[in-house]
């Protein structure tokens, strides 16, 4: 049985000082330490990303399910399931999630299909095109050695699904590995994701529709390598945090800041503070969820990943504190 591990942060008086939140998130999201969805059963979204819409957050993620093997011929531990394709749930109040069923679905024994239970999909997140009334899913595609790189993309006319798969790309010839999806305030719309063999991170404006990558493009966080790219935007200021890059097991993550979106980038440091920030609390961050209504209310949602039993991994979200320019995101223990 899986469960999911929701640490809601009990601010100290530390951090009480440095959260300028007028209301904590820990009064929003659920304070149980185990997320069951409404039927009961634990929730099946990893590398998750939320799109909130009309009242309503979709959270959606990769479906991780089956036995777990070590991909031969690999000089990591690159522990694998089958692709599962990817959940959808839905909550009004970041408590109450309800499963609304396979967003993107996978097939089976075709391997010349990137939706074949034989590949992988990771970190899907989804976005909303106001021009063309379609939701824009973003997912990294790849082969079970990562050789392939690519951006997949898929749209439906309804948040939840069905996702018709359109195909991957690698933008403008680039490579595509870890990813986050961002829509800014002005309705562009972009792809940030591990490239250069995930030395180099890029951000890359998308067409208008949401669907192809364009020429424009800048590289970030250049020979730092880093990956699970989760971005939010405050005041005007843009926040990236990442992690580094060591398979499935955790490391230190570390925030970048930006006065616009394709740079310049500078690395402040690990925002993780307490027991075992050296390990962001033992995940790996997946999405950064400005919660609607409070502003500077932001959940940073992580992964903890089982790498040899993945089907078991767990989650961790956890309030972040901003201030200015300052990032900081406390243990719950
Ligand atoms: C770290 C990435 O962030 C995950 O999404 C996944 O690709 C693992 N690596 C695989 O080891």
């Amino acid at each position: 049985m899986k469960y999911i591990i929701l640490f809601i942060l009990i601010i100290g008086g530390k951090a009480l000082a440095f959260a300028n939140h007028h209301k904590p998130v820990s009064d929003t999201v659920s304070t149980s330490q185990i997320l069951l969805d409404t039927e009961g059963k634990p929730i099946n979204a990893h590398g998750a990303g939320v799109l909130y819409h009309e009242g309503v957050y979709y959270l959606f993620g990769e479906i991780k399910k089956g036995k777990t093997w070590l991909v031969p011929g690999q000089n990591w531990e690159d522990y694998r399931v089958p692709a599962g394709g990817v959940s959808c749930y839905s909550s009004t109040d970041l408590k109450h999630w309800k499963n609304r069923g396979v967003a993107l679905k996978v097939v089976t024994n075709d391997t010349s299909s990137e939706l074949d239970t034989g590949r992988v999909i990771e970190r899907p997140k989804v976005i909303y095109n106001a021009t063309t009334k379609k939701f824009v899913m973003w997912l990294h595609s790849d082969k079970n050695d990562y050789r392939a790189s690519k951006g997949g993309v898929a749209v439906s006319d309804k948040p939840w699904g069905p996702y018709r798969y359109l195909g991957s790309v690698k933008p403008n010839g680039q490579m595509l590995r870890d990813m986050t999806l961002f829509k800014d305030d002005d309705g562009k719309a972009y792809l940030i994701y591990s490239s250069e063999e995930n030395s180099t991170m890029h951000v890359c404006l998308l067409s208008a529709d949401y669907l192809k990558p364009t020429k424009t493009y800048s590289r970030i966080l250049i020979k730092e390598n880093r990956e699970s790219p989760a971005i939010f935007k405050h005041n005007g200021k843009y926040f990236l945090v990442t992690s580094g890059c060591s398979g499935w097991s955790p490391n230190a993550a570390d925030y970048a800041i930006a006065d616009h979106i394709m740079g310049p980038w500078t690395q402040q440091g690990n925002p993780c503070k307490g027991l075992n920030a050296g390990s962001t609390f033992s995940a790996q961050g997946a999405f950064i969820l400005p919660v609607y209504g409070k502003p500077g209310d932001f959940i940073f949602m992580g992964d903890i990943w089982n790498k040899t039993d993945l089907e078991k991994s767990a989650y961790l979200w956890l309030p972040i504190h901003v201030n200015g320019d300052k990032v900081e995101i406390h243990n719950s223990k």
